[in-house]
């Protein structure tokens, strides 16, 4: 098992998301109301040790004691646990129920131990893709064209259930022993028909922020699925080519990037110039 949980996802892109007032010590980021090895969850999932973890979650390998297969389990961060967050994580637990394809992952159950909300969903055995990616830095064409067409089936079977993903990017992306690509993370995903402020969101990962989810108002005529598709092509690019399409300093210089008209040259370059 090899998951890397090093998905990078820069402060300023969950602006939104409450933050402490700087006055205040930051929160801890031990995540305290997570089990432990050991632990049995929801009276059947023993917990086995941790798999990867992110800005919003902890993800836990378990074995389902009833029906006896692996299942990875994620909770909620300890110092998340206010009614915003466990909204968006109901959100994100609804979302991966509305969607069921092979190229993306199933849920299986939804619930709360010892005041912490979680969820327990299909095991994934493998890399997340900017792994995979450091891993295979020439991929054979057709493999990076086949690993593509299914990212893609997987967003469209998001977006066939009237769902935005919004952060579609390669360290969401779990690639399985055979090769097989799931589209994950669903935590910033929300309905299309969505109404409210979520929609104007400056949310996701600069380096495959669509322009019109990183200036909403300024840029384009509100959120769409596309943006997704925008995220999908700057994947497509780097899996292509090695590199991102922008390279700059800063979040809010990429962001501007995505927003002008002008492109990296593709050559064959060192990975130096990969970003999360
Ligand atoms: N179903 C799964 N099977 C195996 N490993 C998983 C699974 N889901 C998540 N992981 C691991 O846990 C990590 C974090 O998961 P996820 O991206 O859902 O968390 P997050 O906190 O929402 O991330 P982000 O920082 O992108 O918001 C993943 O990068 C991956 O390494
Ligand atoms: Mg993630």
């Amino acid at each position: 098992m090899s998951l890397d949980g090093s998905n990078f996802v820069p402060p300023c892109a969950r602006s939104s998301r409450k933050s402490p007032p700087p006055t205040l010590p930051a929160p801890p980021v031990t995540p305290a109301a997570v089990p432990e090895p050991g632990d049995l969850v929801g009276g059947v999932y023993r917990v086995l040790g941790p798999l990867g973890s992110g800005a919003m979650g902890v993800v836990l390998l378990a074995n389902d004691e009833s029906l006896g297969r692996r299942v990875a389990i994620k909770f909620i961060r300890a110092h998340l646990l206010d009614e915003t967050f466990r909204e968006r994580f109901t959100m994100e637990a609804r979302a991966m129920a509305r969607v069921n394809h092979p190229n993306t992952l199933q849920i299986y159950a939804f619930g709360e131990h010892d005041g912490a909300p979680y969820f327990v969903m299909e095991l994934v055995d493998g890399l997340t893709l900017d792994v995979w990616m450091e891993k295979h830095p020439r991929p054979d064409l057709d493999a990076a064209l086949v690993m593509l067409t299914q990212i893609c089936s997987g967003v469209a079977a998001i977006h066939a259930a009237s769902t935005v993903h919004r952060d579609i990017k390669p360290s969401n992306i779990l690639v399985d022993d055979t090769q097989r690509p799931r589209v994950a993370d669903l935590g910033l995903a929300i309905l299309l028909r969505h109404e409210g402020d979520l929609q104007h969101e400056i949310v996701g990962t600069p380096a495959y922020m669509a322009p019109e989810v990183a200036f909403p108002g300024s840029v384009g005529d509100g959120l769409g699925d596309r943006a997704d598709v925008y995220s999908l092509a700057c994947v497509a690019y780097e899996l292509l080519t090695g590199r991102l399409p922008f390279v700059t300093d800063g979040d809010r210089a990429m962001m501007f990037q995505h927003a002008v008209p002008s492109c990296t040259p593709w050559r064959r370059s060192p990975l130096s110039a990969r970003r999360p």
